[in-house]
Order: C-alpha cells, then sequence, then structure tokens
C-alpha cells in the first residue's frame, strides 16, 4: 500500500521558523508512521520561490535573487536535516521539471477554456500573494484583511482561471466526501465561503515580477499560488495527464491561513484538469503568543534554532506534537516548554528507562532476563497499538501520544508497587522484563515523533534495527532476552526554569 503526504512548500524570503517547522514534522511523523505499518511512503515537501516578495528579499541584502534563493533553499534543507525529517523530495519551484509541469498545465487549461484572457482590477497583498475582493476592503484605509498590512492597487490585463465554474461541482465534491477537509469544522466553513460565489481568479502577473513566464502570446509571469500549487504535481512527476503511482495524495497538511488556496483552488485546478483530488486536506492551527499568531511581521518569532539547543530535536518535535490536538491553535510559551519537557520526557519517559536500566544493571549484572510477558501486559501492548493506529490514521497527533504516555504510567506504577529493589529475586526479575518489554514496545511507539530516542534506546538496549525497516510489531520482544544492555545515557536532562 502506498502513502503519499505533502506539507506546503515554504517562502524562502526568510528562514525557518516554528510554524514551518510545525507542518514539516507533522508530515515526518506520518510518513515514519506509515513506513513503520509497512506502507510505501512518498512525503513531498519543499520551498516557493517565486514572487516579488522572494526578489525583495534578495535586493534588501543586495545579492542576485538566483543566489539568494539557492542559499536559502540549503538553510531550509539544514533544518530539515537538524529536525530528523526524512521526506522523499524536496522540491524547488525554479527547478527547471516545475517550470515545465506549470507552463504545460497552463496551456493545457487555456486549450481547454478554463483559462482565458481579461482584466483585474482590485487590491493586491505582496506579503499573503493574494488578490482581495473589493467587499473586503475598506477604501478609506484599504489594508488586508487576513495581515492588517497596506495592500496595493493593481489594474491590469490578466489571463483567468475559470475559479467560478467549479463552485458547484466543488460544492458536489464536498458533499458526496464529507472527511475530505479537516478538522471537520473547517469543511463547513469551505463549503459556506463557496455558497457565498466564487470569482474567477487572475493567474497572471506582469512580467515584471519574479516568476514562471507564463505560455501565453503576451510576456507574463505566472501568480505565484498557480505556480506554487502545483508543486504537489511536479513532485508526483505529473507529465501529460499522468503521474507516478503515488498519486492521489493521502494527507495534505498545511496551516489554517492557506487552507483556501488549497481546499478551494487547488481541487478546482485539479478537476479542471482531470485528475483526482486528494484523500484529506488536514489545516492546523497557529502558534500564537498571547493571543496574537506567532509570525515574522509582528516581530514576536522564537527561533526553531533556540529551541532545538535549549530541548534537543526531539524535545521540540514533542512539543510540537504534543502540546495542542492537530487542528487547534496553540499558545506557545517557554514555561509550558519546560514544563512538557520536564514531565513527559525527564520524568516519565526518562526516569522508567533509567529505573528498569539501573535494576538490569545491579540485580542482573547488566543482561536482560527472559522475556515472559504477563498476558495483561501483553493485551496493554496491542490495546496501545491499536489505539495508537486508529488515532495517527485521523492525523491525531497529541491523543496517539496520549496513548503511549499511558503505557509509560502504567509500566512506572508497577516499578512503583512491585519494587523490584527490595522484592525477592524472581519477582523483581518478572517486573524488569515487564518493563524492559514495555521500553522496548515504547521505543517503536514513540520513533515517528521522536527518532532520536528510539536511536539511544536501541543503543542502550544493544538492538540494531535498520530504520528504513523499523516496523510496528511485538517482534522487537524476540530479541530482547539474554543481551547485555550497552552504556546508560539519560535521555532528558530536566531544564531548569
Ligand atoms: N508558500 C506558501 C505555501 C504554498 S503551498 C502550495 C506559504 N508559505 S509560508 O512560508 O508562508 O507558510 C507555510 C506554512 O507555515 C503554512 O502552513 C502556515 O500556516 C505555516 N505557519 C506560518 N506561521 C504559523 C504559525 N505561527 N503557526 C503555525 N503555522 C503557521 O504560505
Amino acid at each position: 500500500m502506498k502513502f503519499f503526504v505533502t506539507t506546503p512548500i515554504y517562502y524562502i524570503n526568510a528562514k525557518p521558523h516554528i510554524g514551518h517547522c510545525y507542518t514539516t514534522i507533522a508530515a515526518d511523523c506520518l510518513a515514519k508512521y506509515h513506513r513503520m505499518t509497512g506502507k510505501d511512503v512518498f512525503f513531498l515537501t519543499g520551498t516557493d520561490e517565486h514572487g516579488d516578495k522572494i526578489a525583495q528579499a534578495a535586493k534588501e541584502k543586495g545579492v542576485v535573487v538566483e543566489d539568494f534563493i539557492n542559499e536559502m533553499a540549503e538553510v531550509f534543507k539544514k533544518m530539515w536535516e537538524k529536525l530528523d525529517i526524512s521526506y522523499s523530495r524536496f522540491i524547488r519551484t525554479t527547478e527547471k521539471e516545475h517550470k515545465d509541469t506549470v507552463r504545460n498545465v497552463f496551456k493545457k487549461l487555456m486549450d481547454n477554456g478554463d483559462i482565458y484572457l481579461g482584466e483585474y482590477s482590485g487590491y493586491y497583498c505582496v506579503p499573503c500573494e493574494c488578490f482581495i475582493p473589493k467587499a473586503k476592503i475598506d477604501e478609506k484605509n484599504p489594508m488586508c484583511p487576513d495581515c492588517r498590512r497596506p495592500v496595493k492597487i493593481l489594474k491590469e490585463k490578466s489571463y483567468f482561471f475559470r475559479l467560478s465554474k467549479y463552485a458547484k461541482p466543488l460544492i458536489e465534491y464536498l458533499d458526496s466526501n464529507p472527511n475530505i477537509i479537516q478538522p471537520a469544522f473547517r469543511q463547513d466553513e469551505v463549503k459556506n465561503f463557496i455558497l457565498q460565489g466564487l470569482n474567477d481568479l487572475s493567474v497572471t502577473r506582469p512580467n515584471t515580477v519574479w516568476g514562471i513566464e507564463s505560455p501565453t502570446p503576451e510576456k507574463y509571469s505566472v501568480y505565484v499560488w498557480f505556480d506554487a500549487l502545483l508543486n504537489y504535481l511536479t513532485g508526483a512527476e505529473y507529465s501529460d495527464g499522468k503521474t507516478n503511482t503515488f498519486w492521489p495524495p493521502d494527507v495534505q497538511l498545511l496551516g489554517k491561513d492557506i487552507l483556501r488556496f488549497h481546499a478551494i483552488i487547488w481541487p478546482a485546478m485539479l478537476m479542471a484538469l482531470g485528475m483526482e483530488l486528494p484523500g484529506k486536506i488536514f489545516a492546523h492551527g497557529w502558534w500564537t503568543v498571547g493571543k496574537e499568531k506567532m509570525s515574522k511581521s509582528k516581530g514576536n518569532v522564537i527561533d526553531p534554532a533556540y529551541l532545538i539547543e535549549r530541548f534537543g530535536t526531539d524535545g521540540f518535535r514533542y512539543f510540537l506534537l504534543s502540546e495542542v490536538p492537530f487542528g487547534l491553535d496553540g499558545e506557545y510559551s517557554e514555561e509550558k516548554f519546560i514544563k512538557r519537557f520536564n514531565s513527559d520526557l525527564a520524568n516519565d519517559l526518562g526516569n522508567l528507562t533509567n529505573r528498569t536500566l539501573n535494576l538490569v544493571e545491579k540485580l542482573l549484572n547488566g543482561f536482560i532476563p527472559d522475556m515472559f510477558i504477563s498476558s495483561q501486559m501483553e493485551k496493554l501492548f496491542d490495546r496501545t497499538i491499536a489505539n495508537v493506529d486508529k488515532f495517527m490514521n485521523c492525523v491525531a497527533f497529541s491523543e496517539a501520544l496520549n496513548e503511549i504516555w499511558k503505557l509509560i504510567s502504567e509500566l512506572n506504577r508497577l516499578l512503583d508497587t512491585e519494587k523490584p529493589w527490595s522484592a525477592p529475586f524472581q519477582s523483581a526479575k518478572q517486573t524488569i522484563a515487564q518493563c524492559i518489554s514495555g521500553i522496548g514496545m515504547i521505543s517503536l511507539l514513540i520513533y515517528p515523533a521522536m527518532p532520536a530516542t528510539s536511536r539511544k534506546i536501541w543503543k542502550m538496549l544493544d538492538i540494531e534495527i535498520q530504520e528504513d525497516k523499523v516496523s510496528l510489531s511485538k517482534e522487537i520482544l524476540n530479541f530482547l532476552s539474554g543481551r547485555k544492555t550497552g552504556k546508560r545515557e539519560i535521555l532528558f536532562m530536566r531544564v531548569k526554569t
């Protein structure tokens, strides 16, 4: 079975921030999970490199735009490496392959009448790269309704995509696929928006704008969103109506601010091309500081590099995935971060591993006992695996992690009640076996969220696991008996407030 997951492609006018890391870590967690369940996974991410704000950013730095984008694409790749991101393909919209896709699609839609020549007159927000309907603008003080920044007035000849024609088919599609847009309340939101009527979409900008040249008799640049959305097709090796076998995407992740592009324009473009639509479009919430969205323009961003330095890659990944249900907004604060880190990681998971391995060392000379697992424990493992699977299939990371933490608590409780340090030898051995097998299972269950921690545990348990073959099964328990545990390591050092 295949599993195709995408992130938005990120504007590279500035270095990655928490929002970018959030979507990418979430996608990575899904990719790793589905690989573990034996699927053939294709994970697409990349960079959105066209549009005036990128050209402006290069100019401000005093470098030519080509050098700027090459440098910034590397900055993103380095961040993903640091965050243990296992993408299959990193796409850049300045690649020849992508430019060809965009021109071919544009031409195809011109040929079938879905793109036509007209004139645009109205407002445009450069930071959001979007056209704004007059009804949403206060003429005395024209500002973007989303980002509250000044807008430009445009009056230009332009090619239009016949978006209005797809309002009805989109509604029909949403009605017959009630779970395509997630969380569910977003589907209603999108539907209501479409029901208010859709305008055709201007898909060209003057050719002075940094972008892909349109395949039209007059020279234009292709509108950056029309260009960007097609990355998902380029990534799937689209050519002349055909793709590789991964099409359609199973889950497309994005922030709620760009849901309309993905839930309206994008499916309409696919309908116009006669392509199958994605299985799920999941809009996550925003990280806020107080009630404000964390964003560069508001000057309230926290540098991910700082958080990674302080809490480690896995501490950072864990916080983002566990702190709020995926789909809702999350308020960031350092206190919350520290609290979660100390209680869930240093205390719960860290102590369980440390205490158990300490006992193996002291009572069993470092040798893992035979794995006689109680049927109660076995049931607990099965239930955890089933619940995690249920939640991961709904893209519910915090709930899936919560299931794993229930297992961790259960094992800590077992240690507290059985007290193997003062119990008779056989009973101590029995308790230790339960805990070690639990740690083995946990090392697999947490792998999609915290891969580096899994690696550390495997090392301490002296087991070698090939990461592209790691699978979520109790088979790991067969390898554990009789092994001499490796050097013990503190998984998470408590952080001081
Ligand atoms: N280039 C477009 C996407 C094109 S996809 C065909 C774009 N790029 S972006 O760099 O501005 O943003 C990408 C992602 O970051 C979005 O999913 C957005 O929601 C997310 N975030 C930006 N700030 C955020 C927070 N403060 N919190 C969570 N995610 C937010 O849009």
